[in-house]
């Protein structure tokens, strides 16, 4: 057994790349048990707040974040299977396979996730997607430890369906046997394709891309609204699907901009952020009042 988990007051706003978003307590989980814990009551989950927009009044609910013993990148060797923490920083997970010489994450380059929010996001790039290396999750619902498949992980484009409230805590890869220059030199089309990206706050593209050929951002600009600003909240001059926020903007302001963009582009747009505390957001999941016991060992089966 741990020791309870640590808990914090926090402004969300702190802990997301747009940093937007009011109060909450912070539950930082080191261990399984944590997590049941955690969860007996109404939560949320957070990774590394890269794809997050939240209410300035915060959320009521408990904010579960995985610590430090979940974030596992020493532990990756030259292995091409391997199992990591769902703390473990992508963009240092990228870079460590690019020097060992290892393909297959080449394409998340420049993601700023963590590895449990790259599985709920399914996050990628045209040059690839985590459901092209993932083979299996290791995560808590109900209070109990499970493994799942990916592919029972419903994973699309910027899209997974998890269970209801589970929290990742491991994630299985399988990348490919390569050299570190080849990795290298794949890598280079990605990164070229992020020197039209703003680097101010964030929470990267705001909406999804629709289906046909013309992109989000690309009808933003046609549109003509990149620098259309509200409060602190802005259409970046560098690409029209990203929303920066100059300094001390409201989610207000934030709300305000999506809606005047939505009224002036012809094609309906959906929302790639995910939302807390905010009209049509993410309902904060239910506790597991029941309290199953933890057994040490993790349950396995196919969904
Ligand atoms: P968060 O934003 O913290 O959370 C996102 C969702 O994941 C939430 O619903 C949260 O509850 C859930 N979640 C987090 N951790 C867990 C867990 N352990 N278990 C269960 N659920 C969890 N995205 C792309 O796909 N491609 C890009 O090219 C890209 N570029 C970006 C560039 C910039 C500058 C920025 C700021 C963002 C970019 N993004 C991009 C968006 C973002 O990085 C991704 O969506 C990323 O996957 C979010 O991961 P996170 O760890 O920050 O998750
Ligand atoms: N374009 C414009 N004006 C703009 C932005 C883009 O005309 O303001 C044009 C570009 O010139 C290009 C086309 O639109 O011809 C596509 O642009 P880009 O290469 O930037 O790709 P995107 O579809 O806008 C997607 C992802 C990004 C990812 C990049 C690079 C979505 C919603 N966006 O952007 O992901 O980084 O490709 O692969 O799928 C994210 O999801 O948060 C994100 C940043």
């Amino acid at each position: 057994m741990s020791a309870a988990p640590e808990r914090e007051r926090v402004r969300l706003g702190d802990l997301t790349t747009l940093k937007v978003g009011g109060p909450a307590e912070l539950w930082l989980v080191e261990h399984t048990d944590d997590i049941v814990e955690a969860t007996r009551e109404p939560f949320r989950v957070l990774g590394a707040g890269s794809n997050l927009f939240v209410a300035d009044e915060g959320v009521p609910e408990r904010v579960v974040r995985l610590g430090r013993t979940f974030s596992t990148l020493d532990e990756m060797d030259g292995r091409t299977d391997l199992w990591l923490g769902a703390a473990t920083p992508v963009p240092g997970l990228v870079r460590r396979a690019q020097r060992l010489g290892l393909s297959g994450l080449e394409g998340l380059l420049g993601i700023p996730a963590v590895l449990g929010g790259a599985v709920a996001m399914n996050a990628g790039t045209r040059f690839g997607q985590l459901s092209d290396t993932l083979r299996e999750v290791e995560l808590v619902v109900d209070g109990a430890p499970e493994r799942l498949p990916a592919a029972a992980l419903g994973l699309g484009y910027r899209r997974s369906a998890l269970p209801t409230g589970a929290v990742v805590t491991r994630v299985r890869l399988t990348l490919t046997p390569s050299t570190p220059e080849r990795v290298a030199a794949a890598m280079v089309a990605v990164d070229a394709a992020r020197t039209g990206q703003p680097k101010v706050k964030s929470a990267g593209c705001a909406f999804k891309n629709p289906e046909g050929d013309v992109g989000a951002g690309a009808l933003i600009d046609r549109a003509g609204l990149k620098g259309l600003r509200i409060g602190d909240a802005m259409v970046a001059h560098e690409h029209g699907n990203f929303i920066v926020n100059h300094a001390h903007a409201s989610a207000g302001d934030v709300l305000a901009l999506i809606e005047a963009i939505r009224a002036r582009v012809p094609v309906p747009l959906e929302l790639e952020w995910r939302r807390w505390g905010l009209p049509g957001g993410d309902p904060p999941f239910p506790g597991h009042f029941l309290g199953h016991a933890v057994t040490g060992s993790v349950r396995a089966h196919a969904r």
